[in-house]
């Protein structure tokens, strides 16, 4: 049998955006709506134009510049003047799509709306009929539908299908639902629905407040449903929405199961996570599925041997497949002497025979003291082993001295680093004292990184906590990550970037 497409709606800048704190400017809309595009979505929804004259520009600069590739969507309340408000920002788009949503639960009509449920259809199949004067496609959502009487949300369907909706959207709102009898409800409306109109396509939204957003929108896809909403890294109203990599992953993962793939460029996911993240200000969880920090490490010794032997004993996915960095071996007092081994041969470094287990012993009284290792440690610890050697051509960088000065009118840093015999000193200002150390460090180096995430974690508490810092760069179009820990969280900062560099060394002149 034929794969259907899955169309994929991306509202990670509308209901994304409604995240406490996470508003946008116009240029921060205009980079994520890009890189959205990037990953190929179908349908991108970017606002509420009738909540602001800020919204209604960001939709219409956004339908200018992106909306000749993809499908531009405004939502707005079933009344003339949000519609023509919609229709306004996205008419320059070169597929513009009306979204119009009234809420079909009992609760939601008798309680927010005060209207009797037959007036409600009236509304809402009135408000279908404006918005198909001004274009082809309208979008109408059943607010709270997960909590509809099924009767009653048929009727709305066949009145607003029949005044010329193309697409009928079942959001689980208040993230109520469990997958079975959502999946259930699905079954019974694309049953009817595709008896109505085959044309009209069949959408889900689901909200995650008891952490099954992608269960409930899985389960949806299996039943029928021909379009899921979702957002980069499930952000959304309260506990998020549907997160896109996991619904997209699930998916291709299970193409067969769900007989449907999407269209998705899955190698864009990760960059666009991070992209997303850093502009909103809204960290992702280590522990998030797809594109969380620990996604694609492994820590235990046991998991490490195993992957070592063959990868696929532990890894259902490529990190490549979605843009991420390799697997990582993180190295713990619990990794064993497999993975030690691995990490140094690496870096370019050979233990002769005799020694492995004694410096191994080493190596196992600095992850005790410092919890992560990281190939800064083992360049370190290295430098004073005299049964290690270099076996590689390659030189990597290595810091030897650093300082900054955070003045309220220049910060500025300074770095001695490195490279072999190579010793460099650059010094450099900023905007802040990371920026200032990072121009110094990329002065060095001498090629173009651009840094795409910079994140730094407590490891412990009190005084003499230990700082982790996490970044993210850009080289060649390719992502490289790099991590250190240490007390202070300037050195750290130095490390992790230094650690990043390295990775593109040992990439590029492979
Ligand atoms: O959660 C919801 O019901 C919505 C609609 C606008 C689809 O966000
Ligand atoms: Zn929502």
């Amino acid at each position: 049998m034929m794969k259907r497409k899955i169309y994929v709606f991306d509202t990670t800048l509308r209901d994304g955006e409604q995240v406490p704190g996470a508003k946008l400017n116009l240029e921060e809309k205009l980079e994520v709506a890009a890189q959205i595009a990037k990953m190929k979505v179908d349908m991108m929804e970017v606002g509420f134009p009738s909540s602001s004259q800020g919204d209604f520009e960001a939709v219409r600069a956004i339908s200018r510049k992106i909306g000749q590739d993809v499908c531009i969507a405004g939502l707005g309340r079933a009344v003339e003047s949000d519609i023509d408000t919609i229709y306004e920002s996205i008419r320059d788009a070169q597929d513009p799509l009306i979204h119009i949503v009234l809420g079909s639960s009992k609760v939601h009509v008798s309680k927010k709306l005060q209207k009797t449920p037959e007036q409600i259809i009236d509304i809402g199949a009135s408000s279908v009929r404006y918005a198909k004067r001004y274009l082809p496609n309208v979008q109408y959502s059943l607010e709270d539908a997960s909590r509809s009487e099924f009767e009653y949300m048929w009727k709305t369907i066949e009145a607003v299908v029949k005044a010329g909706a193309t697409i009928i959207n079942i959001p689980d709102t208040v993230g109520y639902a469990v997958p079975e009898k959502f999946g259930q409800l699905i079954y019974r409306i694309n049953d009817r629905l595709k008896n109505l109109d085959p044309n009209v396509l069949l959408s889900v939204h689901c909200h995650n407040d008891t952490g099954l957003a992608t269960a409930n929108t899985l389960a949806a896809v299996r039943n029928g449903a021909d379009k899921v909403e979702c957002t980069v890294n499930g952000i959304g109203e309260r506990a998020g929405n549907t997160s896109l990599e996991e619904v997209v992953m699930g998916i291709r993962l299970h193409e067969d199961y769900y007989n449907g793939y999407t269209q998705i460029d899955t190698k864009k996911i990760y960059e666009t996570s991070r992209i997303v993240s850093a502009t909103m200000g809204l960290d992702i969880q280590v522990n998030k599925a797809i594109t969380g920090e620990n996604a694609f490490a492994h820590s235990s010794g046991i998991h490490q041997d195993g992957l070592l032997k063959s990868k696929d004993v532990y890894e259902i996915m490529d990190p490549e497949t979605v843009g991420a960095p390799p697997m990582e071996l993180v190295l713990t007092a619990r990794s064993g002497k497999h993975a030690f081994l691995h990490v140094t041969e690496k870096l370019g470094f050979e233990i002769e025979q005799e020694h492995t287990t004694e410096v191994f012993e080493r190596f196992l009284a600095l992850a005790d003291r410092k919890k992560e290792v990281y190939d800064n440690d083992i360049l370190a610890l290295f430098k004073d082993c005299p049964n290690v050697r270099s076996v590689f051509d390659k030189e990597l960088w290595q810091l030897e001295e650093y300082q900054m000065t955070a003045t309220s009118t220049l910060p500025t840093a300074s770095v001695k680093l490195t490279k072999g015999d190579r010793e460099l000193v650059k010094s450099s200002g900023g905007a802040g004292v990371i920026d200032a150390l990072y121009s110094a460090i990329m002065d060095a180096v001498g090629y173009p990184i651009e840094l795409i995430e910079y994140r730094i974690n407590n490891l412990s508490r009190g005084k003499g906590s230990l700082g982790k810092v996490t970044v993210q760069i850009k080289y060649n179009d390719k992502l490289y990550q790099g991590k250190a820990i240490e007390q202070d969280v300037m050195e750290a900062s130095a490390l992790a970037f230094i650690n990043a560099v390295n990775k593109t060394v040992l990439d590029v002149e492979k």
